[in-house]
């Protein structure tokens, strides 16, 4: 039985992928500094613990491991990338967490270990245009990257690929496009357009109106997660490092990504653009190297994906609603 560490389980694509793991009959340990919400919380061995302590890292790294998965970071969407306030915080807790695991697998002689890098470590001058926005993996450099977030990722990126030249740990690193999809943040300020638009719209008054940062021209692709963690695995098969995008290539202007959502709800909501961070102009997965080097590459049409999300949403408030007035009675 293979076993695996999959570090962030506590999170929103570490808890899909312990399920995953599984599923497939591996023996998996999760570790995360918060328990997962949700109900995936299904690894044989759950470790409440904060990967920038060294000594935490030493506990879960085992010599007995035949794969890590590290998707421990500090992670948010344009409320918490881009108005400035995390950049230290970001860049501290993630790289920690990233030196800490790496160098126990060094130690450990553990021989593969998977790295979720993000789109936002593209330069911001090919993301201006939001028609044409290029994110093919060898536009990386000259690295101009929008935010500190995407700047961590990749020092990191390259990290990893240090450990793989000098120690011989096969290193596996994807860049992901904007995932979403049940079981993701969908509140608190951490949370992802998707989340954010299902959740207005929902609770939005038939009628109402919902408010969209920025003018909504702004272009995003956006992930169902189950395709992310069929991506993940592929590629942790696969004799490819990467990096490599895992995303898709359905790119939509926001305001019509949320025009989406309020068809998906029935209503009738109209969309008031406000003042908001909004990061970069376009952004669009490249997906012709996945294709390429894996033979695959998503394709799970947008709606779909929206659809599932917003009915999990939906029932996410209506559970809050019902708590609030239980403790009202
Ligand atoms: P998430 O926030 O749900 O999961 C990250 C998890 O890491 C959280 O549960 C958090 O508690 C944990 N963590 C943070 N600091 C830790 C620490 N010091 N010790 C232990 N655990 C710690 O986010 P996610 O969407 O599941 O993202 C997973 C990974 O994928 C992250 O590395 C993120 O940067 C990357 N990524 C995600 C997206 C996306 O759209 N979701 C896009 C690009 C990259
Ligand atoms: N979060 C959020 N909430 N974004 C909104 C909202 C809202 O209510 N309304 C409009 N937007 C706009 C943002 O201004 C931004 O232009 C766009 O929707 C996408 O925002 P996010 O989904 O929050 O983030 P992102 O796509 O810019 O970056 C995300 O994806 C990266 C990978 O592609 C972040 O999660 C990054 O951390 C991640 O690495």
């Amino acid at each position: 039985m293979k076993k695996a560490l999959v570090c962030g389980a506590g999170g929103f694509i570490g808890g899909h992928l312990v399920n995953r793991l599984k599923s497939e009959g591996y023996w998996v340990r999760g570790v995360d500094i918060k328990e997962n919400e949700y109900d995936n919380n299904n690894a044989d061995e759950f470790i409440l613990g904060d990967l920038r302590d060294p000594s935490v890292a030493a506990d879960v790294v085992t010599s007995d491991l035949d794969e890590i998965y590290q998707l421990a970071a500090d992670m948010g969407g344009a409320g918490f990338v881009f108005t400035g306030d995390n950049d230290a915080s970001i860049m501290h807790n993630s790289v920690l967490c990233n030196l800490n695991i790496l160098e126990e697998a060094k130690h450990k002689g553990v021989k593969r270990i998977f790295y979720s890098s993000s789109a936002c470590m593209y330069p911001e001058y090919n993301q201006l245009d939001p028609d044409n926005p290029k994110c093919s993996e060898d536009s990386a450099y000259p690295a101009a990257p929008d935010s500190e977030y995407g700047w961590e990722k990749l020092f990191s990126e390259r990290l990893y690929l240090t450990y793989q030249r000098n120690h011989g740990i096969e290193a596996r690193i994807a860049r992901f496009h904007n995932i979403f999809g049940p079981q993701g943040t969908w509140e608190g300020g951490r949370e992802k357009a998707p989340a954010a638009v299902c959740r207005k719209v929902s609770m939005a008054e038939d009628g109402g109106f919902i408010e969209i940062w920025g003018d909504g021209k702004q272009t995003r692709s956006f992930l169902i997660v189950d395709e992310c963690v069929e991506g993940i695995r592929r590629l942790m098969q696969s004799d490819f490092s990467g990096p490599v995008n895992i995303g898709s290539e359905e790119m939509i202007s926001l305001n019509d990504f949320a025009r989406m959502v309020i068809d998906i709800s029935g209503k009738n909501i109209t969309i008031k653009n406000i003042a908001g961070p909004t990061g970069v102009r376009g952004r669009n997965s490249d997906n012709r190297l996945i294709q390429e080097k894996l033979g695959w590459a998503p394709s799970t049409p947008l709606r779909v994906g929206v659809e599932k999300t917003y009915n999990w949403i939906t029932e996410q408030i209506q559970k809050k609603v019902n708590v609030e007035e239980a403790v009202e009675v």
